[in-house]
């Protein structure tokens, strides 16, 4: 479906759309519920914290914001199969949104990561996009939006460089790159498009994360153009912007959001 010929006002809206964002309590899928819902959508979240769920959707039924919050933990299949159960219930059997942002880090040297550490990691962080893309793709089918039924992913700028002591992470995050072309190639006749967000750092419980090795910071920061890391709703317009109608042409693409990073 293309977006042409619609008013500029229809284009940059995601008015009547439904989306479903991973992970949407805190840091970056925070921020992206609130930006999708800020454009009119009606958004389902989840993490695995209901009472900090259901302070969230306190908060963002204050805001005036059509937001609908289940528990989910992402790495279990049965968990992934009841989310969407229930995103189909709730939204009519119809999906035009699925961001898949939830996702955890490892900071640990690849010479002392578990078997355990490994399968936590994978399952969490691609595992899990891979089958929620596979069980919203009927739901997505039954997208109304100009420009069709969107997949973002949310991946790293790790997935395309080397870092030290992120070597699970990272091969998550490169997975994830490609499951973006694979699955906009395969989609693409389908009406459904796929794009990913490879952010660099940003300011949350993650980049905090007191297991991450100060040198590491200092080099990076040092190797950043833009000298600072980002807000999580400076990931969040972009992911927007991928689900409107105006990025109706737009799929397979993975865009840093990494303040130069990438480039330098
Ligand atoms: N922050 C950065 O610097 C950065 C940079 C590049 C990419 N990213 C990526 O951005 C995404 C979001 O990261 P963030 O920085 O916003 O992290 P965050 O602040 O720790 O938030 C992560 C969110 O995901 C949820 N979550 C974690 N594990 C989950 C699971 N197994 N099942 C369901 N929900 C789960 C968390 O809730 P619960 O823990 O309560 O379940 C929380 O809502 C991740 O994919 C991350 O890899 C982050």
């Amino acid at each position: 479906m293309v977006s042409g010929g619609r008013s500029r006002e229809e284009r940059w809206s995601l008015a009547g759309a439904t989306a479903l964002v991973t992970g949407g309590s805190k840091g970056i899928g925070h921020a992206i519920v609130e930006e999708l819902a800020g454009f009119g959508a009606r958004v389902h979240t989840c993490s695995r914290n209901a009472a900090e769920l259901q302070e969230c959707r306190r908060r963002w039924e204050e805001m005036g914001l059509q937001v609908t919050v289940s528990v989910c933990d992402v790495s279990v299949r049965a968990d992934r199969e009841e989310l969407m159960a229930t995103v189909g219930a709730t939204f009519g059997g119809k999906l035009d949104v699925l961001v898949n942002n939830a996702g955890q880090t490892l900071f640990k040297p690849a010479a002392e990561s578990t078997g355990e550490d490994y399968a936590r990691i994978m399952a969490t962080n691609l595992e899990s996009c891979f089958h929620l893309s596979q069980l919203a793709h009927p739901l997505l089918l039954g997208a109304s939006v100009a420009g069709g039924g969107s997949v973002v992913h949310v991946s790293s700028i790790a997935g395309f460089i080397g870092l030290p002591a992120l070597a699970v992470y990272s091969m998550t995050k490169g997975a994830l790159n490609q499951l973006t072309r694979s699955l906009a190639t395969e989609w693409a006749g389908d009406g459904i498009r796929v794009n990913c967000v490879a952010p660099g750092g940003v300011k949350t419980e993650i980049s905090t994360d007191m297991t991450i090795d100060p040198e590491l910071v200092k080099n990076e920061m040092a190797r950043l153009p833009m000298g600072r890391i980002a807000e999580p709703e400076e990931v969040a317009s972009m992911v927007a912007f991928l689900c409107m109608p105006t990025a109706s042409y737009m799929t397979g693409q993975v865009i840093c959001i990494d303040g130069g990073r990438t480039i330098s």
